[in-house]
């Protein structure tokens, strides 16, 4: 006993009053301009995301607009969605459009066979995401079926949406309760069609794509911006293999999917909320793998557009664990901790640092599914740690992006290290610097001092997300456990900031 005590007196003032140190040095030359379509969103038809996610039984007692969750859409609208990519995921490439849409108790009925085997309905069509679109005030973002559709069928899809003319498709969408085009800019040619889009070879895809651009045509007022279906993670040849067989000119964008497992396995990916630090050092060495990718994939594109035209989309990422116990596998439906929100600050902040070439990219998905914004049961909802980051960072969207230079300490853990502090700045038009912070040490306050090359401020003030432990969650008994505070860590001192950031936390700080 006597020997435990000890033990506990030495270890103490370690754990409690420990501290390191770094340095961050902004300067403002560079003109990039951090896109706020990096905040964008995704939802599919998966799990409890689309159907008992936004779109609700009608008896549901809550506000709703036709059967869309209003209470969702006030509470998304107040992070600013930039867009919402819909309807997958895999999904994508077994949709058929033509199924959701005319009056809801005709639409056909089919299996959804990627999630979960659970009969569509089909009652949430082309219409209902776009009313919801307009009701997040966000831009609609449509993936199109290359696997199991036809050229004739996207076509006619963005015929229908787009056009104003007196073809019969167009006629259709009139008679349907849309007089007037949709407008829909962005446009993705298929999902993920090296796996569950196709299994096809990159060569093929880019043959694929070509065709398929071909017949995706712009209409008055609705340019499309052509987005190709991209790499697996780390697969360079698949980005390499586009770049160089499509002419610049005929994509917007390419994609690239990363999910963070934290065991880095697929068949035990590890637990939501149970986890040791050893694992969770290993999730965030896997979350910080994303930087890795992006730079090697922008390098490849940089080959073939030097001048940066094509976008490097990641519309899915986000951490991806086991199920939470006594769901349905097929749902994917997890819980958000701590951990969570800190993926997706550091994952926001490299973003950030490559928004030369990051022009868009969405967090895998919204509600109910893998790592989403808000969780609901019956008619209640909670605000996950991931939504009170995007609330944070909503600060960063269109602003100037700001040069940043981190020297930070080590997070050590059996040995192995990470830096324990990343970050991003930039300026928005009214001139006001936030810069965000993260710090993924479990024990350690890091002070970080920052000196602001050709930058004026005088007075900053700044909000935290942080809580006891990395484990910690908000639940439907305490749905508020971990919620934006005011932060009171930084000071001026004399020409420099210095910021004192609290182990496990997302801290941003706004200088004026
Ligand atoms: O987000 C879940 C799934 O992950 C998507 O349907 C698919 O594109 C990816 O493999």
């Amino acid at each position: 006993m006597k020997k435990y005590v000890l033990l506990l007196l030495l270890a103490a003032p370690v754990v409690a009053c420990a501290q390191s140190s770094g340095s961050i040095t902004i300067t403002n030359d560079s003109k990039a301009i951090i896109s706020k379509h990096i905040y964008g969103q995704f939802a599919e038809h998966l799990g409890r995301g689309i159907y008992d996610g936004f779109w609700v039984d009608k008896n549901l007692p809550v506000k709703k607009q036709n059967r869309i969750r209003l209470d969702l859409v006030a509470a998304l609208k107040k992070i600013k969605i930039p867009n919402l990519r819909w309807p997958g995921g895999c999904f994508a490439d077994e949709y058929h459009w033509r199924d959701g849409i005319g009056p809801s108790a005709q639409r056909p009925r089919m299996v959804n066979s990627n999630w979960g085997g659970v009969t569509e309905d089909n009652s949430f069509g082309t219409h209902e995401f776009l009313e919801l679109a307009k009701l997040l005030d966000t831009e609609p973002y449509i993936a199109g079926n290359v696997g199991s559709g036809t050229v004739d069928e996207m076509s006619k899809w963005i015929e229908y949406l787009n056009s104003n003319s007196t073809s019969t498709v167009v006629q259709q969408r009139k008679a349907n309760g849309h007089p007037e085009p949709y407008k829909v800019a962005f446009w993705g040619v298929g999902n993920e069609n090296w796996g569950c889009g196709g299994n096809m070879t990159a060569e093929y895809y880019a043959n694929e794509f070509k065709r398929y651009a071909s017949f995706a045509k712009d209409y008055p007022g609705a340019k499309l911006k052509k987005i190709a279906s991209g790499a697996n993670s780390d697969d360079y040849n698949w980005t390499e293999t586009i770049m160089k067989n499509v002419p610049n000119n005929m994509m917007w964008g390419v994609s690239m999917h990363y999910y963070t497992i934290p065991t880095g396995s697929w068949g035990k990916k590890g637990s939501a909320t149970s986890f040791s630090e050893a694992e969770y050092f290993n999730t965030m060495v896997n979350c910080m793998r994303m930087d890795e990718i992006v730079s090697k994939h922008s390098a490849i594109m940089d080959k073939y557009d030097p001048q940066k035209k094509v976008g490097l989309v990641v519309d899915e990422w986000g951490i991806w664990t086991d199920p939470e116990p006594g769901t349905n596998p097929g749902f994917l439906y997890q819980q958000n901790s701590l951990r969570d929100a800190l993926i997706a600050g550091t994952t926001l902040n490299i973003f950030n640092n490559h928004c030369d070439r990051v022009k868009m990219a969405e967090l895998a998905q919204t509600i109910n599914v893998l790592q989403a914004l808000i969780l609901t049961q019956k008619e209640k909802m909670i605000l996950t740690p991931t939504y009170h980051i995007f609330d944070m960072y909503q600060v960063h969207q269109d602003a100037k992006y700001l040069n940043i230079k981190l020297n930070s300490p080590d997070y050590e853990v059996d040995g192995k290290k990470l830096p324990a502090v990343n970050a991003s700045a930039s300026q928005d038009a009214t001139g006001k610097i936030h810069i965000s912070l993260v710090n993924l040490d479990l024990h350690n306050t890091v002070t970080i001092s920052t000196a602001l090359k050709n930058i004026n401020w005088s007075t900053v003030k700044g909000t935290i997300l942080t809580s006891a432990n990395i484990t910690d969650v908000n639940t439907f008994e305490q749905p508020k456990k971990l919620q934006l505070q005011n932060f009171t860590g930084a000071k001026k001192d004399g020409d420099k900031l210095v910021v004192a950031i609290p182990s496990k936390s997302v801290v941003t700080l706004e200088l004026n």
